[in-house]
Parts: C-alpha cells; structure tokens; sequence
C-alpha cells in the first residue's frame, strides 16, 4: 500500500505534530512550509526521530500561481513517492480584523490561503491519487466554523466554507476511491497558548466541559484516522476535538 503523506504548514506546531504521527506510522511524509529553510530544518529532527520513514521538506507559497503549484506536485510524482494522502493544516488565522474597518484585501487575503490555495493543493494532490486508485484528503478546520468568537469573521468564514469544500471533493471523487473529511480543533497548546499570546491561556474557550484543551497529538490522531485506512469507509465526516466546547450553550463563568 502507498503511504505518502504531504502536510501543510507542518513545521511547527500542530502540523509537525501531525508529521510525527504519520511518520511514526511508516508514512513518507512532505512537509511544507513558506520558508524552504523552516522545513530543511524541521525535516531533519524528523528524520533523526524516525528512522522508518523519508521526510521530504517543501517550499509551498501561497502566493505561487498555479502553474508553479502544479510543477512542484509533478515533481513529487517523479520523486516516486506519489501521494495517497494530504493533510491542509495551514491557515492564514485573520486576527483582529474588525467588522467595520477590516479591508475587503484583508478578507479576500484570508480567503486566498484557506480556501483558494488549498482547492489548488487538492486538486493537484487528488490527480496522483486517481492514479493511484484512492487516497485521502484531511481539512484541519475549526470549532469557529460553527461556533464564533469576535473580530474574526473572515477566519471562521473560511473554516466553515472548507466543511462544504469537503463534502463536495467526498462526493465528486468518491468514484476514483478518493475520500475527504474535516478535523475541527478547539483551542490548542501551541506556542501561542503557551506565550499567553492575546491572553489566550485565561481565555474563557480554554475552559472546556472535559476541563482540558488539545494535545498536538490530540489532533494528530483525529487526522491520522481520517487520512490512513483506519477510516477507509468514512468520507464527508467531520470530527470536533475541542474537549466538549462545541455541546455547550454558555461558557461557565
Ligand atoms: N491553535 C489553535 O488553537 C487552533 C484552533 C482551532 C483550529 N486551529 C487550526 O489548526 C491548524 C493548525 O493550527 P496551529 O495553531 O498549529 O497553526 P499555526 O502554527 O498558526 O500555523 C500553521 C502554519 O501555517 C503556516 N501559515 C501561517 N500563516 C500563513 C499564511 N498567511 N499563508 C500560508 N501559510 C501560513 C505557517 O507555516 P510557515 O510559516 O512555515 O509557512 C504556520 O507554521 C490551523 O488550520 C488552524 O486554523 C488551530
């Protein structure tokens, strides 16, 4: 079985652990980022942690046209490690961007990386995995697409608008074996909660019913069951780690 993974965004955080968690599981993994050092970087803690898979670091910009897209998926191909599986964990987070003065720029900015882009890597990624007979495609999305928190609308916009590229990539390609699925995290111990960064740790979403936010690893095993067979008969499925925060109607003061 093909096992070839590429992860965006997978450098840091949530996305390089969801890198371990494949490359733990024997999976060649491509990691990108926007800096080709970044990922030369964290391509060799990879790789010096596990011995059984190839990582492969990947300069991927989401200002690059498509064409030039296109060109680095069909080195992948030639590479010999065409893609079973991609994980878009990426994400333009769109802070701070107020109602009445954010610019129409800054929204379509957030809409280019979360959804215009991705739909590029898909398609591209899905092509090899056409051939290939199947695959995978895992969103990692967020809890914000349904529930909302301030001055965050076109984040939480393009979040939900991936619920629904989903569902329309598991029913378009579901013919060529090829299924997709979305994981909705709450907040999680990044470097950011850690910092404390905009008071992140004391915020009132950290308090979930489960009294505990997500691990990295957390999500990496919701992606990992949605991008390995494990879910092989699971496709326009969503799944919320986000320690209860979603069922709940007002936070607990
Ligand atoms: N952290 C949370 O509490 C939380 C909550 C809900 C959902 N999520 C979702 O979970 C995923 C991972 O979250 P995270 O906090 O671990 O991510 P993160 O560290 O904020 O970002 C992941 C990577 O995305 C790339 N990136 C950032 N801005 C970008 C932009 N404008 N264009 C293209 N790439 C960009 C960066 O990689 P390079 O700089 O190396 O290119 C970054 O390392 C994201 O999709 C996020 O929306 C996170």
């Amino acid at each position: 079985m093909t096992k070839n993974v590429l992860i965006t965004g997978a450098c840091k955080n949530t996305g390089y652990g969801i890198a371990e968690k494949f490359a733990e599981n024997g999976y060649n993994v491509f990691i990108t980022s926007r800096k080709e050092e970044e990922s030369i970087e964290a391509s060799k803690r990879l790789s010096a942690k596990y011995k059984q898979a190839e990582i492969f670091p990947l300069a991927l910009d989401d200002s690059m046209e498509e064409s030039a897209i296109a060109e680095v998926f069909e080195k992948i191909e030639k590479s010999g490690y065409p893609l079973s599986c991609i994980v878009l964990n990426a994400a333009n987070l769109g802070l701070d961007q107020e109602f009445y003065t954010m610019s129409i720029e800054q929204l379509q900015a957030v809409f280019n990386t979360n959804v215009f882009w991705n739909f590029v890597l898909v398609r591209e990624a899905t092509k090899q995995m056409k051939k290939l007979g199947g695959g995978s495609v895992v969103f990692i999305t967020s809890n914000t697409a349904y529930r909302v928190i301030p001055n965050r609308l076109a984040y939480e916009s393009t979040k939900g608008a991936l619920l629904s590229m989903s569902r329309a990539i598991a029913l378009d390609l579901g013919k060529y074996g090829i299924r997709s699925n979305c994981v909705l995290p709450g907040m999680i111990k990044t470097d950011r909660w850690d910092a404390n960064i905009g008071g992140q740790r004391d915020s009132l979403t950290a308090k979930t019913p489960i009294g505990d936010i997500a691990d990295f690893d957390d999500i990496a095993n919701a992606t990992y069951y949605f991008g390995s067979d494990l879910s092989k008969n699971t496709t326009g499925a969503e799944l919320v780690v986000d320690g209860g925060n979603m069922i709940r109607l007002t936070p607990e003061l």
